[in-house]
Order: structure tokens, then sequence, then C-alpha cells
């Protein structure tokens, strides 16, 4: 060894008249979280990381919990393997692997998953000292021409989607208006706060579902677009701060005089609700609470919260992942992973988007993937023994 270049110079194999090169090994193991059901990879993506030259194996079962069976993904033309990772130049998951999971990964080897840089740090660390490179996919960009790589993006158009359906199914009464010779139910009354791309969808499964949709949001932006899915915006007016979008899109804190304009607004607002989806986040810190026991006690008896963001801390007061809390008569209802309760659409949505990443820059020359600066300096958390990313440093 003793050479300074990357390491696609140990995986070039010279022959007497010519120089061929060993394809990329892809790896996709099955994942080891607890609750986790989604894989990394379906038939359709190992198919076209074959067709791109590189060899696939996939740990037996990893596609169990998204209804794929090993025999599917065999006949996409995956070498089905208890040790895939061994010899891997690219192992992919939906969450970051363990440092035991990656045994036998080339050195250097990329680790291309949902890495929760700032939940997970003790692990990231581990891959920095393990000379991995590793790749966190909710650091793509918002950028235009990474929308299709964009992770947070695919799982929270579902999760928008499920936190409708699963709040209807805690429900003791029905979504839409029905006019029966028995008597008239009325619609549910909905409200969706915070309407990012959770948002929007749960407003939109809201209004198919045939209740009334309200939803407010701290960037003004949004207005319009709750105003074109059919629903009526719900906003502070004439407060210093109202524009509310920072970098990339994201919303940023709030100052503390729209904090209260805001509580004020939703209080009078939240009483008269039926269901109530909270999906705000600020990237990096805790979610903001949204909802206040007193404002709980105002609702209907009966009717149920959602709380998409009771991982991240919570936008409920009193809300708990994967449990139904229920406080002066509401149900407070959130998972911890919503996306892995429609895992086989989820993990189709999520391995579309780690296979536009890799094969967006696949250098055809060399066969594999070589990043430009601008993705790959945003997602790439550890390379050479180091942790490089600025936004890991500094959290
Ligand atoms: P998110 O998951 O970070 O937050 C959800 C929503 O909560 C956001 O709309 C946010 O403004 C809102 N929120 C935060 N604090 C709040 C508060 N105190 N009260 C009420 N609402 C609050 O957001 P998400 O879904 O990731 O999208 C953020 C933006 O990024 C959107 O404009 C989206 O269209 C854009 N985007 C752009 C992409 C691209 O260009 N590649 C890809 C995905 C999203």
């Amino acid at each position: 060894m003793g050479c300074d270049c990357d390491r696609t110079h140990h995986r070039i194999r010279y022959t007497a008249d010519r120089l061929s090169i060993l394809p990329m090994r892809i790896a996709v193991l099955k994942e080891r979280a607890v609750g986790e059901s989604r894989v990394s990879a379906t038939p359709e993506t190992v198919k076209k990381f074959i067709a791109l030259g590189a060899v696939v194996a996939v740990e037996p079962d990893a596609g169990a919990g998204a209804s794929i069976s090993d025999a599917d993904y065999a006949a996409a033309g995956a070498e089905i393997s208890k040790t895939a990772a061994k010899g891997a130049d690219i192992v992919l998951g939906v969450q970051g692997p363990d440092i035991a999971a990656l045994k036998g990964a080339n050195s250097g080897a990329w680790i291309v998953a949902g890495l929760d840089p700032f939940g997970q740090r003790t692990r990231i660390d581990a891959y920095a000292a393990g000379g991995y490179e590793a790749l966190a996919m909710e650091f793509m960009p918002r950028i235009t021409r990474a929308q299709s790589m964009d992770i947070l993006s695919s799982q929270s158009n579902l999760s928008g989607y499920k936190a409708v359906i699963e709040a209807a199914g805690q429900y003791g009464r029905a979504f839409p208006m029905m006019m029966t010779a028995a008597g008239t139910v009325s619609a549910a009354k909905c409200f969706v706060m915070g309407v990012g791309v959770a948002g929007l969808q749960a407003i939109a499964t809201a209004r198919r579902l045939g209740a009334q949709v309200s939803a407010t949001d701290v960037r003004s932006a949004t207005k319009e677009q709750i105003q074109s899915l059919g629903a009526k915006p719900i906003f502070v007016e004439n407060v210093a701060g109202i524009e509310g979008e920072g970098a990339g899109g994201y919303a940023t804190e709030m100052s503390a005089e729209y904090q209260k304009a805001q509580a004020e607004l939703v209080s009078g607002h939240i009483a008269k609700q039926d269901i109530v989806i909270t999906t705000a986040l600020i990237p990096g810190r805790a979610a903001p609470r949204l909802i206040t026991d007193a404002q709980i006690a105002t609702m209907k008896p009966g009717s149920v919260i959602f709380d998409l963001a009771v991982a991240h801390g919570g936008n409920v007061e009193g809300s708990k992942p994967d449990q139904v809390i229920v406080k002066h008569g509401v149900k407070i209802i959130g998972f911890s992973n919503t996306a892995t309760h429609l895992a086989a659409d989820a993990s189709a949505l999520f391995s579309r988007n780690l296979y536009n990443f890799l094969s967006a820059f696949w250098d055809k020359e060399t066969g594999r993937p070589v990043l430009d600066e601008e993705i790959g300096n945003a997602v790439r958390l550890t390379k050479g023994g180091k942790i490089v990313n600025e936004r890991v440093v500094s959290g």
C-alpha cells in the first residue's frame, strides 16, 4: 500500500494485457433497530444497481418487514448472504448500522443511510474511528436537483398520510358528513399545525376523508398552499417575524411576541376541533411546543391529537411515543417511527432516494460514484478517520 490515492487503486486488477476494475459491492443490511420494518433497497433498485455494474449482497430476511422475500431479491440478481457486509464498498441502511454489522466491509466503505447525526453521535464517532465514510441522507440539501434523493420528504409525505389514518382510527366518530334516514352525521373538524411535507399530505388526506380542514404554520409562504388544497389558513397577523423561514426553506425559532400571539390564536381555534395533527420541527433543536395541557382541556372529549413530532420531544404536552394517552378525555397519540408503519411504500420510496443519489454520481469509467462538492460536503459526516461535517462538529 503506502500510496495516497483513494481506495479505487486497490480495487484495480491488472491482467496480462488489460486492466479490469472489480465491480462495486453494495451491501443491503437487515435493519436491527427495534420496530424498524423498512429496508434500504428493493428488487427494483437492486436491478438498477446491477445494471450500473455493481454486485449487490442482501442479508437474509432484510425485506421481510416490507413484504419482500429473499427469493424476490435473488430473482432481481442479488446474492443473499449472512455476511453481506463482507468486502462491501457501499453499505446501505434505513437507519445507521451498528459498527458490528459492518464487519468485513472494505476500508473506507461508504455507509449510506439515515444516520441521525445529532442523536447517534457515539455511533458516528465509531464510523470515523473505523475509517468509514458515513453519508447522512437526512443532510441532503434542499435544492431542486436533490429532491428525488430526499429521504425526509419521501418519508414525511407517508407519515402525514398515516397520522390522519391513525387519528381517524382512534376517533369514535366519522370524518365525512353523512345524511342518513336516521339523521345527519356532521363532518369532523381537523386542524393541521405545521404545513411542510407531512402537513400538506395530512391536509390532503383529511380532505379526502371528508373532514373540514384548517391549518397553520410560521412560514407565511404556506398560506397559499393551504388554500390550494381546499383548507382554511389560520395565521398570526401583524407580528414581527411572521416570515418564519430560515435556511433551506426550514422554519426558524420564533420571537416570544410571535409565540404568545400564536398561542392565543391556537387556543381559540383548537377548542372547536375534533382532530389535531401536529408536525412542527426545527432542524437540530427540540420540536416547538404547540399545544399545552390547558389547551387540551378546552377540547371536546373524544377528540384526537396525533403528534408527529413526538420522537423529537413532541409538539404536544404529555405526548408519549407509541402510546395512547388520554388527557381531559382527549386521546393523544404519536409513533416513534411513523413511516415504518407503511413499510412497503416507505421502503420503495426510501430505496429510490438512495438509488437516485448514488446513480446521479456514478462514474462509468471507474464504476463507482464520485460525489460533487455541494452534495458531498453536505451529507458526508466522516472521512479519513475524522468527523468532517461542520454541523456535527458544532452540534
Ligand atoms: P419540517 O419537517 O422541518 O417542519 C414541518 C413544518 O412545521 C414546517 O412547515 C415548519 O415551517 C413548521 N413549523 C416549525 N415551527 C412551527 C411553529 N412553531 N408553528 C407552526 N409551524 C411550525 O419541514 P419540512 O416538511 O421538511 O419542509 C420544510 C420546507 O422545505 C418546505 O418549504 C418544503 O416545501 C421544503 N422542501 C424542499 C425540498 C427541496 O427543494 N428539495 C424538499 C423537501 C422540502
